[in-house]
């Protein structure tokens, strides 16, 4: 999933205070997006601690996910540790890069197990860090003959959660039968609790009607439905901040799982608020920091784990819901004062990359087009992104990867998007004597 060029969001000149309000409504922002998931999800495979595997790769016609990718294949869970413990099984994968990403209920990277981790192949047990006792996140077994075979744990902040898996596909024969072989051997069940709190629940069992019973179509009203619904089990990241979340939450009028508005609030009013704070919080340099010629990349601690950092985790519910952390994955993106890169009718970008971007073993980039839907678009060629697997070359016609993405061959190389009914324009371009790769939007 990528970011989406940051759109500056403009609202009326009134200022509005952050009230109590606006700051659970931020809080609660990214619950909605994680309900829409989770529904979807459930809706596939009708239980929780199971993987929905994805086959194929998206098309224009996929439009479960927004701004799908046609890098990776994905499988995906809702997690529920509120009365078990599950264990993961994560199949030896060699030659590509995959990550297994533990999301909690707020859309928290709070754990990778992959290709960049150096992780091992074998089970893995998934447990709820209750009251936030051991660190969260990955805790490896060193000798796993003394962990009953595990190779470690993963503590969770948050009993509700999403995993995420994604394989990169590569561009040889049959490569999508061999990930399919993987995804068959990855698997989630669930164990007793090992903590001896075995058959006391931490938390209601996460059901479809908690998530998509009697929602309100006011997105600010579903944010603080879904808030008392999931809020009161679902702690905050960084669990010394648990006290001050039940107050604000207390304060906004959530009570015994219900949101019931409070005299003289104005919901609509603390919402537009929270969106403004968030707003001006994306272009902080403690949030965002400049590339250099108009592109840009959120900080590490405003990108996929955010521990305290409410507003980027809402910034990033609303445009990248479930962006992986920075040791992950980049999401660069472009914007020169208001202006994003948003493509007219007979418009073209060309990119030129001074050299080939560096890379992480098994690492891969590509440049993707989306609608205004955020779907990807349908055209003759079905080339929906340009990668380092697409064959791309240098202006002499060279290729530039040959076989070897981290080999010497330098120099820049171009990208062409346009739309598909215009002839490429070669002029205007003096340092192009061909053709850029191409693609057609
Ligand atoms: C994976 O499992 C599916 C469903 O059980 C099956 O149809 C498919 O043949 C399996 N693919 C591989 C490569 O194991
Ligand atoms: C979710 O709720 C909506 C509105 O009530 C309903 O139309 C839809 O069928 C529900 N989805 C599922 C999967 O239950
Ligand atoms: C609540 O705030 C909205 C947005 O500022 C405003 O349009 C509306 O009039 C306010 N409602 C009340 C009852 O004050
Ligand atoms: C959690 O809160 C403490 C105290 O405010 C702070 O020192 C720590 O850095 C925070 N951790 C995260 C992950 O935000
Ligand atoms: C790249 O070129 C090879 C060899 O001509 C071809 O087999 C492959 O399909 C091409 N890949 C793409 C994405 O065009």
């Amino acid at each position: 999933m990528k970011l989406q060029l940051p759109v500056k969001i403009v609202f009326g000149a009134a200022a509005f205070a952050v009230t109590t309000l606006a700051a659970a409504s931020e809080y609660g922002y990214p619950l909605p997006p994680f309900a829409r998931a989770a529904v979807a999800v459930l809706s596939e495979v009708s239980c929780t601690n199971r993987f929905q595997h994805m086959r194929q790769l998206a098309t224009s016609a996929s439009q479960a996910v927004v701004r799908p990718n046609v890098d990776t294949l994905y499988s995906t869970a809702v997690i529920d540790l509120s009365h078990h413990d599950v264990v993961v099984d994560i199949p030896v994968v060699k030659g590509r890069y995959w990550v297994f990403p533990f999301y909690d209920a707020y859309g928290n990277n709070y754990a990778n197990l992959g290709s960049i981790e150096n992780s091992k192949a074998g089970k893995y047990s998934l447990r709820f860090n209750v009251g936030g006792k051991q660190n969260t996140g990955v805790q490896l077994c060193s000798d796993p003959e003394k962990c009953d075979g595990l190779q470690g744990y993963v503590n969770a902040p948050t009993p509700y959660g999403l995993m995420v898996i994604r394989y990169a596909v590569t561009d040889t024969v049959g490569d999508l039968q061999q990930i399919h072989a993987l995804q068959n051997q990855s698997g989630l069940h669930t164990v007793e609790k090992g903590d001896g709190t075995t058959c006391k629940a931490t938390a209601p069992t996460l059901t479809m009607s908690m998530l998509n019973s009697s929602l309100s179509a006011d997105p600010a009203m579903k944010i603080m439905q879904l808030t008392a619904r999931i809020a009161p089990h679902n702690p905050p990241r960084n669990i010394t901040d648990l006290a001050r979340v039940n107050h604000m939450l207390k304060e906004s009028g959530v009570r015994d799982g219900v949101y019931k508005p409070q005299k003289g609030q104005n919901l609509t009013a603390s919402y537009i608020a929270s969106e403004m704070t968030m707003s001006k919080a994306a272009s902080e340099p403690q949030n965002l920091h400049s590339l250099g010629n108009g592109w840009q990349e959120l900080t590490p601690t405003a990108q996929g784990d955010y521990g305290e950092n409410y507003a980027m985790r809402e910034y990033v519910a609303y445009f990248g819901y479930l962006a992986l952390r920075a040791t992950e994955a980049l999401y660069p993106s472009y914007s020169t004062g208001q202006k994003g890169l948003h493509l007219g009718p007979r418009e073209s970008y060309i990119f030129t990359f001074p050299s080939k971007p560096p890379m992480a073993q098994y690492g891969f980039w590509s440049l993707t087009a989306y609608n205004t839907e955020e779907y990807l678009i349908p055209n003759t060629l079905n080339r929906y992104a340009l990668s380092d697997r697409s064959n791309l070359t240098y202006a002499d016609g060279s290729l530039v990867y040959d076989g070897n993405a981290h080999g010497d061959g330098d120099g820049n190389f171009q990208l062409l998007v346009q739309p598909a009914d215009v002839t490429p324009q070669r002029t205007g371009c003096p340092s192009m004597r061909q053709s850029p790769s191409s693609m057609f939007s």
